[in-house]
Order: C-alpha cells, then structure tokens, then sequence
C-alpha cells in the first residue's frame, strides 16, 4: 500500500461535492458501430474508448479513459483511422513461458495507449483454462495459476510503469462464455483459492494493479460483482487490495452491488441494454438519499479509485511519450516467436532445400488463407494493427457479441514470408477450400503446409474441438497424398488431430498478431528454433476432460446455466494427473530443433523449498528450453502441481545451472475452515521435466507443518 497515495486520496475525496462523488462511480461508452448515440456525458474533444468517467479538473484529478488492451490498444471504431501494435493473443505469451515479454507487452500497450491520452487500460485477462471450448482462452495465459501469476504480475508492471493504470479481470471464474450474463460457476471455495484466485492473488500482490474488473457471471449463486465474500471478504480484506473494482461491461443489474464490494460500474449503456437501467446513477442516489447507502461507503469508493490515480500517477503526466512503430513490431515478432509450439515433427522440419534440387523442391502451402495473414481473435480484445486488416470476413451470430464475430486477418502471409526464406524452392499456393483440389497441389509437392483455422471469440464457446469448414477433412486427404505433410494450426484453442499420425510434424501458432506470418515461416525454415511450451493441455477428445458435455450449450442466449467445476483445483494437466489419462498433448510440451538434458536436481528446505538443476543443450543448434518444477505427491497422496518454470537460452554444449524458489501456497491446501493456507508435515515428492507428462527427475524433501498467509 502506498500511504502517501493513500493521504492525497482521503484528503481529496474530502473535498467533493457528492454530485462530483456520484460522477466518478460510473464509465460511459463511446460511440461506435454498435452505440452510435453519442452519450452527452462525453465533452467534445475527448478521445472516445471503452469508458469514459469524468475528472475533477479543479484538483488536478485527471478524467478516467478506458480502453481493451489484452492485445494491444483495440479500436472497435471510436477513433477513425487509429490502429496500434497487434500482438500475439495472449496465449501465445502464456505459451513463451517469458516473464520478460510479458513486461515488455504490457510497457509497449502502455505506452501506445498514453500516447493516445488514454489512462485505464482493461487488460489483463487471468482467468484460468478450464474448458478448451472457452471462446476467450486466447485472451487468457494459462490453464495453471502460477505461470498466469507470474506472467499477469509482469504484464501489469509494464503497463503502469508508463504512469497508466492496469486491471486485472474478469474476477472470477468468468471460464466459459455460454450464457455469460446467466452464468453460475459453481465451486468449491478452498479449491477456488488454490486454482483461479491464487493466481488473480499473485498478480495482484507483486504487481499492485490499480483496478480489478469482475466477471459476468455468478459464483456459487451471487454476481461476481455484487459477491461481497469475494470482493469484501477475499479481494480487500485478506489481501488488503486497496484500489477499485470495475464491473464488466453491462453486468450491474443492481445498484446494490455498491454495499457488496463493487465500486464502479462500467458501459453504462449496456446496463441499459442488458438490464433496463443504469445502477450507480439515479438508483444508488436515491439509496443515498434513503440512507440505504451510506456516506461513508461512498467516501471509501471514491476514495479507491483516487488512490489507484495518485498511485500509478496518471495525475501527474509530463509529456506525450514517443512510440516506435518498429520496436513495437519488434516486440510483437520476437512474442510470436517465442510463442509458437512445435508439437510433433518426425524430421521434416525445418524445411531444408536441397542443394540438388534448387528451383525443384517444391512446396504446397494450403488453407488458412495464408496467402493474406493470419487470424486473429475477435471481441473486444480484437487490435486493428498499423495499415488496417488484410481482410474481415463477417461471421455473425445470436446475441449483442454477433456483430462482432468477425475473421479477422492481419496482414502478415505466412506464404510471402515463407517464399522470402527460402528462394531456392518453388511454393505454389491451394486454398485449402476442396480435400480434392488440395491433393492436386500435394501430391506434386516435396512437402505440403497446411493451416487449420478457427474463429474464436468473445460470446461464444466452441461446440466441439473439431476445425470448422471441412478443414480435418482437407488436412486428412493431403497427408493422404503427401508423406511430408506439416500442419500449422491458428486457433484460440486445443483442437482435436483425428489426421494426428498421418502427418509429420505440428506447429501450434495460436492467433499469432501482426508479425505472425513471418514468424510462422521462420520456424518452418529453421531461422528460429521452436521454444514454446504449451500453456494449457491438449486432451484427445471432449470425454477426457471434466465435462464433455458443457451445459447451456445449444440453448438461447439468456437462459440462466450452471457450470461446476468439479475438477476444483485440479485444472488442466492436474486433472490429467488425478484421474490418470495421458492427453494428446501434455501441458509444458513443445519439442526444439536441439536436444536439452536436465541432471544435478537437488531440492533444499531452508526456510523455503528451492531446487537446483543443470540444463544443457545437448544438439547442434543455440535453443531455448522451460526446464520445469512439479510437485507429484504430498503426504496425502499425489498431487500435481507446477511449482516452477525458466526459460532459458543455451549454445550448444553449454550448461546452466537454474534455481527455482517455491512459493509455499503451490505446496499447501486451503483451509476455509481456518482461512489459512496449511502445509502439512511429511514427505513431498517433486520432480523436474520437459512437461507435465514428462518428469525425468525426482527428488523428495521433508516439510514440517505450517499454517500461513489468510
Ligand atoms: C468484456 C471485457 C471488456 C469490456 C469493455 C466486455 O464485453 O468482457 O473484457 O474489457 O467489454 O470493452
């Protein structure tokens, strides 16, 4: 807590008028294609965004302007002509396993969005992935909550580190978009803590966002934002979040959330749409003047969101800060890089052309339109990048997302950066839209490169883990006519590979930002050595996750669903663990074009578990390697659990040795009974590996009881 903040916060709160206190409880939307009134509470002359809240200029407190920043700064059409660094989705960064990326991400959107005078930014997506159906899994970091964490933590010190203030959302447990605004997530609560709140609790603690956005849904029965155990009780009391809670965008029904936690509601306007009425405007003022709503909670909302201001000082800018366009692109290139997942390769990558064959090796680039770019997610994350898409196709669908459930390609051909890599070969292009045409091009091609894609988004769950529009059948028939088939999959999601053992080599792209074609192509070429490692696992099918049948699916949008997740905790690759199934893909998986060998594991308690291990690089080419921690067993029995993770770079032959410090509460249950976390005594198995399925190391360490933290 920043005490000085605190002081100006009290001191000026003290000062208003409570017109001037209820001005600031709300953000109103800019015009766009979907809101084209404008709303008379913007002045002329203010940048329009996702929100917009009033300053109070007479004591230097500057206006709140809110935009999505996920990936980028977006621009749903507020701001004619104004487009800005696309990243990869933010997947893609979980894939990286790189603390650094994350925090130069969060410095370059922080920086582009000061430069446009906007000060709020609505990024940070920690949700966990718990579904592989979610449609805003790309908009999220892992399925493991100290990887989201870490990441998230960085994320949040880039951005406000450019004097703009970050939030963390959707708190909590918004993991499915079906029937979002109708959602129950139902839980355990100790096994809420340890999965999609201890990583919302990390970030939080090493970062300090100023803000926290809540999710859509219900969480055992009450709004996220109107859940005073989870704002009151967790967020700002066991850990002391002294900054404000925004709700999402239309998910205030009532203007009691104010007494529960919530300290601001956000898109008025879609409360409008969605509930029939603005909450914190003349609903909350009447309850003030009835004296339902008390003074001095009104006080401690305004006085939050002035701390957040004075903390971060977005008060207090001197300057427009430069941006620059290629060290930004740089920025996004080096993320997709790094991002990228080679999953499975028999040999045929990187794709050499043999000297013997110049100007006769011939490779099929197919689908996916790679002739244009690369897909990217939509919603309201969706960045136009520098120059405009290459092109929108309109999707559509039911509900207030479908006008914008779109295709969208940013104009990065992973086929033109691939015909620029490797001249020597003759790359002909098939679009992927008929299994018969496809196999004309294959079957008189060396290799043949298809990309499987997929529209994912905001709004909507995927019905299955198939590709749409004929693509498995496309993918299946060329690795039918071609033995040197590579598929390059760009998607938001796990898909299931029905072609799997027809094919010769995988690449997980994800949605992979405005470099992403060249990226993609310099993998397949070999200039770039594969080093992303799967952030969420990759199942064989529906009926190996906790629930193959998602409920809701299917019915209209607005019918009132219940989500439980059973698997508590246990998310992801620890579900896998628990209930003993091997996945197609293990979380922590992605193979390099070298080799890497772990030895010398040693785990110590000295007040606190660390583990030593040597990594080398035992092949022929400089590589990056995620030598990884896991715990495998407790005293009570197994349990898996990431308890660490590094990235690092290694020449050939060379070694490094990396330690790994543990952060107790990955080790500990905990108790709702208690309100600690609990470590009990006995033996702890843990064990080092390539990836959650591939734990080569093990070595125990004695841990005596403790109980801790709150
Ligand atoms: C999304 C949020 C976003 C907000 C403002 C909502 O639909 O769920 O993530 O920040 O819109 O655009």
């Amino acid at each position: 807590m920043n005490s000085e903040a605190m002081e100006r916060a009290r001191e000026a709160e003290a000062q208003l008028t409570d017109d001037e206190r209820f001005s600031l409880l709300i953000s109103v939307m800019g015009t766009n294609a979907v809101l084209t009134d404008k709303d008379p509470r913007i002045p002329d002359g203010v940048p329009m965004s996702a929100g917009y809240t009033p300053g109070i200029p007479r004591l230097g407190i500057p206006g709140l302007l809110m935009t999505d920043a996920s990936l980028g700064v977006t621009n749903p059409g507020y701001r004619e002509g104004d487009t800005a660094t696309a990243l990869p989705a933010s997947i893609a960064l979980g894939a990286s396993f790189n603390p650094v990326l994350a925090r130069r991400s969060g410095q370059l959107i922080g920086r582009e969005a000061r430069s446009r005078g906007l000060n709020v930014l609505l990024a940070g997506g920690l949700n966990l992935h718990r579904d592989p159906r979610n449609g805003r899994n790309f908009e999220y970091l892992s399925e493991d909550p100290w990887l989201t964490g870490v990441l998230g933590a960085e994320s949040v010190e880039g951005i406000q580190g450019e004097q703009v203030i970050s939030t963390v959302k959707h708190f909590s447990l918004n993991c499915n978009e079906t029937n979002r605004h109708w959602l129950d997530a139902v839980i355990d609560p100790a096994a809420h803590r340890e999965s999609d709140l201890l990583a919302f609790e990390i970030a939080i603690e090493r970062a300090r966002p100023g803000s926290v956005m809540t999710g859509y849904n219900k969480i055992n029965g009450t709004y996220a934002g109107g859940n005073e155990g989870l704002l009151q009780g967790i967020l700002k009391g066991a850990w002391g979040f002294p900054g404000w809670v925004m709700s999402d965008w239309g998910a205030t029904p009532s203007w009691d959330f104010a007494l529960q936690g919530q300290d601001q509601e956000s898109g008025v306007q879609i409360d409008v749409m969605m509930w029939g009425q603005e909450s914190f405007t003349a609903p909350l003022r009447a309850a003030f003047e009835s004296g339902e709503f008390p003074k001095q909670r009104l006080s401690e909302m305004v006085q939050r969101i002035l701390y957040a201001i004075f903390d971060v000082g977005i008060d207090d800018w001197e300057g427009t800060p430069d941006v620059d366009p290629a060290a930004h692109a740089a920025v996004a290139l080096e993320t997709a890089r790094q991002g990228i997942v080679l999953l499975k390769n028999d040999g045929v990558l990187p794709l050499e052309v043999p000297s013997t064959a110049v100007g006769r090796f011939k490779i099929a680039v197919i689908g996916g339109h790679a002739q244009l770019g690369v897909p990217a997610g939509c919603g309201s994350s969706a960045v136009t990048p520098p120059g405009g898409y290459a092109e929108i196709h309109s999707i559509g669908g039911p509900g207030i997302m479908g006008s914008m459930r779109n295709l969208y390609l940013l104009p990065s051909s992973p086929l033109a950066e691939l015909q620029k890599l490797l001249p020597d070969a003759e790359i002909e292009y098939d679009p992927g839209m008929n299994p018969g045409e496809a196999v004309l091009l294959a079957r008189r091609s060396d290799v043949a490169i298809v990309f499987g894609i997929r529209v994912e988004g905001e709004g909507y769950d995927n019905a299955d883990l198939s590709l749409p529009w004929g693509q498995d059948t496309v993918i299946d028939a060329v690795a039918g006519a071609n033995s040197n088939t590579v598929v390059v999959l760009e998607t938001g999601n796990p898909v299931a590979m029905p072609w799997l053992p027809k094919v010769s080599a995988v690449l997980a792209a994800w949605y992979p930002g405005q470099c992403g074609g060249q990226a993609i192509a310099e993998i397949l070429a070999g200039v770039t050595n594969p080093s992303g490692k799967l952030p969420l696992t990759f199942p064989k099918d529906l009926d190996q996750t906790p629930r193959p049948v998602l409920p809701g699916l299917g019915t209209p949008w607005g019918t009132p669903t219940t989500v439980t997740y059973n698997e508590g905790s246990d998310v992801g690759y620890r579900w896998f663990a628990k209930a003993g199934k091997k996945p197609l893909f293990p979380f922590g998986h992605g193979l390099s074009y070298t080799r890497f060998g772990y030895g010398n594991l040693t785990v110590q308690d000295r007040g606190g578990v660390r583990a030593e291990v040597t990594v080398t690089n035992e092949g022929p080419r400089p590589g990056a390697d995620v030598p990884q921690l896991y715990l495998l067993e407790d005293p009570a029995g197994p349990r898996m659990r990431l308890l660490g993770f590094e990235r690092v770079d290694l020449e050939p032959g060379e070694s490094r040795t990396v330690e790994l410090t543990v952060d107790p509460r990955l080790l500990a249950c905990y108790s709702t009974g208690r309100g600690q976390w609990h470590i009990a005594a006995g033996n702890y198995r843990l064990a080092l590996g390539h990836s959650a399925g591939d734990c080569s190391l093990e070595a125990d360490v004695y841990l005596a009881e403790s109980w801790f933290g709150r």
